[in-house]
């Protein structure tokens, strides 16, 4: 399988998580934004993922706040295209079509409910479907604090989550949910979807 790992992130802990799925998927690609281009043409899955800011995607000025606070704690090290006008949100935008070609989205969040943290994940998919692709699962991983780090065990989630969608996609997409809550088809009972769960 050909798949290819597709993050945005400011502080870099959706990178982390961006690479443990694709360790998990077995060594598949990663692209930050700004580089995915053409990487995806050929792939049989996109994993897609970016940090929640705001209930959802980040946005231009949502990243600028994000690099800004950095800064005022004196933080460096920032991801490249930290606070660059074009995000996750536009990527997706001008992503072409490709009727039933397989994706999943994940995000980074706060431990709460998601009914008050949000959960860019949604957004993602829901971005995903529109331009045909089949979503086949969603997820989120936590992180302590705004700029992080990541809970503790989420990039051994991260990494099973990988695995798990990896084996269900060999299985067909259309197999029984696997017990990480990867799916055969989208579905607004379970992961970020979900109104109720800290993890969804
Ligand atoms: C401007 C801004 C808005 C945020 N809004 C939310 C939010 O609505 N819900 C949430 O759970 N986390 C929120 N966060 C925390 C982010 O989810 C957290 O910074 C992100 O998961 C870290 O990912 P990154 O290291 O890849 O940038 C916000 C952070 C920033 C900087």
């Amino acid at each position: 399988m050909n798949a290819v790992v597709i993050y945005e992130s400011i502080y870099g802990n959706t990178r982390a998580v961006a690479e443990a799925i694709a360790d998990g998927l077995g060594g598949a690609e990663t692209a930050p934004v700004p580089q995915a281009g053409e990487r995806i043409e050929d792939a049989d899955l996109i994993v897609v993922g970016g940090p929640t800011h705001m209930h959802g995607l980040t946005t231009s000025r949502s990243r600028r706040m994000a690099a800004d606070a950095a800064r005022e704690d004196g933080r460096t090290g920032l991801a490249a295209g930290a606070s660059a006008e074009r995000g996750l949100r536009h990527w997706l935008r001008d992503l072409p079509g490709r009727d039933g070609a397989w994706a999943a989205a994940f995000d980074t969040r706060l431990d709460r409910s998601p009914m008050l943290t949000g959960a860019a994940a949604r957004g993602i998919a829901r971005r995903l479907r529109h331009h045909g692709y089949e979503v086949v699962a969603t997820e989120s991983f936590l992180v302590e604090d705004s700029e992080g780090p990541l809970q503790d065990g989420e990039l051994e989630r991260a990494r099973n989550w990988g695995t798990e969608l990896a084996r269900r996609l060999e299985r067909g997409p259309d197999a029984e949910s696997g017990p990480t809550g990867v799916r055969a088809r989208p579905s607004s009972e379970r992961g970020p979807d979900a109104q109720s769960g800290s993890a969804g």
